[in-house]
């Protein structure tokens, strides 16, 4: 994957805007226009929430329930998992990016027609229990959606081991119908069964019921083939090691106060980062990049 903001031959004219508007909860939001495509992003979590081509549907899914509020994280488009994945005792789910207000440092229309946005995760109280670092996230819309990560250790002395993860959440037109591939032969932690050690054999995942799996020293390329949206989704990535698939199906969207409890017909989680034994540790004045590459075709 490339990672540049190279979107081809674009003219003058089309170049990409940001427009900043107040979002659902009167949160800020960057509305981000190219000749190919449009995106929504919020400061709050720096938090993608919408990627759409002009001749296809919405990339993204986002739940009708989601809370849009300071505290909360939005449910939906693509929360940024930083610096833990899952529970940790005493602590918040997902690591606290997702709910802090990110702050715009930059964005960048260029000549090619494309837009980069980069955020920095302010200081905050719970960064103190870590070592001094920075994280940056760069967004780039064109013809695809690209994403980077990047985090670096600004302590002198002290390792900072870190998960993250890209928490991207796909609209889908109905998932049981639709085929995930790019994960066989991994080993996968299956969350469902008590996150016992499992092997994937299957060329291409169907989701029939609830899944939630962490693939490990999964670095290659996902594809999902959905042949009601006549869609083929590609997420490509550098600097990952661990992808996940979530689907909560019917008990747990019920249980979820920020989701319709049909809307997991309509979506699917894959997840790019560095997880469970694939987390990073970084030594003094180190840096990681976690790149992610959303692009789609339509099928004939
Ligand atoms: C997935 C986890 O990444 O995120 C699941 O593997 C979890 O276990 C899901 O349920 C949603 O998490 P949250 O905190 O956004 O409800």
């Amino acid at each position: 994957m490339t990672t540049s903001a190279s979107a081809g031959k674009a003219k003058p004219e089309a170049l990409g805007r940001v427009t900043f508007l107040d979002g659902q909860g009167e949160l800020p939001m960057l509305e981000i226009s190219t000749a190919w495509s449009t995106a929504a992003m919020y400061l709050h979590g720096a938090h993608v929430t919408q990627f759409k081509k002009k001749d296809e549907p919405p990339l993204l899914f986002v739940s009708q329930c989601s809370r849009f509020a300071e505290g909360q994280s939005i449910r939906g488009g693509i929360p940024v998992v930083f610096p833990w994945f899952g529970s940790r005792e005493g602590l918040g789910q997902h690591g606290f990016a997702r709910v802090k207000a990110w702050d715009l440092k930059e964005f960048t229309p260029a000549p090619d027609g494309s837009v980069s946005v980069r955020l920095r995760l302010p200081d905050c109280p719970e960064a103190a229990g870590f070592p001094a670092f920075t994280a940056d996230y760069i967004v780039t819309v064109n013809q695809s959606l690209t994403l980077q990560l990047v985090v670096t250790n600004q302590s002198r002395d002290a390792e900072f081991t870190f998960e993250n993860c890209l928490h991207t959440y796909f609209d889908v037109g109905d998932v049981t119908a639709i085929s995930i591939s790019g994960l066989k032969g991994l080993s996968y932690l299956d969350k469902v069964a008590g996150f016992m050690e499992k092997t994937e054999t299957n060329e291409a995942l169907r989701i029939a019921s609830e899944v939630d799996r962490v693939y490990l020293n999964a670095t290659g390329r996902v594809e999902v083939l959905d042949p009601r949206l006549s869609r083929k989704i590609l997420v490509e990535k550098q600097g990952s090691a661990s992808t996940v698939v979530w689907n909560p199906w019917i008990t747990k969207a019920r249980q979820m106060p920020d989701f319709g409890d049909e809307e997991y017909e309509r979506m699917i989680c894959v997840e790019s980062g560095n997880v469970a034994s694939n987390s990073i540790s970084l030594p003094p004045g180190g840096s990681s990049t976690l790149a992610v590459k959303l692009s789609s075709e339509t099928l004939k």
